[in-house]
């Protein structure tokens, strides 16, 4: 068998359009959404990252404003630049980006940003919303793997899904999602003893480890549907992912490309929860 290709890239594409209306709608009830990026130092990585998220907001018609705060910033400026975003109407979203320079405490960063503009999903009040099935932001990646799910079809209710990694970024809070879908949740993580095991018992696999290639097509049961996470560089320097696509795509019945599948649904997913943001902010 050979796996069908779950486009990121394109249905992206079709959210971000989607968003656009509503940044539009929004825009001629003189509610422009707006998203606040902040960057602290000059990680290369992060730079790109912050860029690309202000270039999507810029094509879907929402105001976006990065502050680029040197590396010597202490925490307490960088507080309170946020609780002025927190104070600011024409702000409804904020997004500190991570790593922060290791004199920054990022839980006490995250948790000055008002829950209403949390549109990274980070803050404790949007996880424990997310623990108790109430109203927050998801955060953008989970989110993302979630709607890619939706639009392959898969059943999710009773099926069997294996989450390879605990972060409280991707891991834990894609798990919590896959169960508030009924699905049998297993999270793997680098402790587990027979990893394969839960792999070859799984509907769904969710790899976000950040290993390359580590996820065989000898661990998928054939017809899975498989969702790498993972952005790794191989042996020759090229971007891979957490699964070893060859092979699987043998044996999984949809498999998601490294680039062009998770990657481009977490950048549109923060451009979702942006406008939610701002609708909510009504
Ligand atoms: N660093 C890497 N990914 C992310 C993300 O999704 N949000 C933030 N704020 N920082 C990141």
């Amino acid at each position: 068998m050979t796996a069908n290709i779950l486009d990121g890239a394109a249905l992206a594409k079709s959210i971000r359009a989607d968003m656009a209306r509503r940044a539009a709608a929004l825009a001629a009830q003189g509610r422009q959404p707006g998203l606040a990026v902040i960057l602290v130092g000059d990680d290369a990585a992060s730079s790109v990252y912050v860029r690309n998220k202000v270039k999507d907001c810029e094509e879907s018609g929402i105001r976006s404003t990065l502050d680029r705060l040197p590396a010597a910033t202490t925490q307490e400026a960088l507080l309170a630049r946020i609780r002025a975003l927190n104070a600011d109407p024409a702000v409804h979203g904020i997004l500190v980006q991570l790593p922060l320079p290791v004199h920054i405490d990022p839980h006490t960063v995250i948790e000055t940003i008002s829950p209403e503009k949390d549109v990274d999903g980070f803050h404790v009040a949007s996880a424990g919303a997310l623990m108790t099935g109430q109203r927050g932001f998801l955060p953008c990646t989970p989110y993302g793997v979630m709607k890619m799910l939706e639009h392959a079809g898969a059943q999710l209710r009773g099926a069997e899904a294996v989450v390879i990694g605990r972060s409280n970024i991707v891991g834990k809070p894609q798990a919590l999602l896959l169960l508030q879908a009924d699905a049998t949740v297993t999270i793997c993580h680098s402790r587990t003893r027979d990893l394969a095991a839960h792999t070859r018992r799984a509907d769904i696999v969710v790899a976000a480890v950040g290993r390359a290639k580590m996820i065989t097509g000898d661990m998928i049961k054939p017809g899975a549907i498989v969702i790498d996470v993972g952005m790794n560089r191989d042996e020759h320097g090229k971007l891979c992912g957490d699964v070893d696509f060859d092979s699987t795509a043998q044996v999984a019945g949809w498999i998601t490309p490294v680039p062009g599948g998770v990657g481009p649904m977490t950048r549109a997913m923060l451009l979702v929860n942006t406008i939610e943001a701002a609708e909510r902010a009504g």
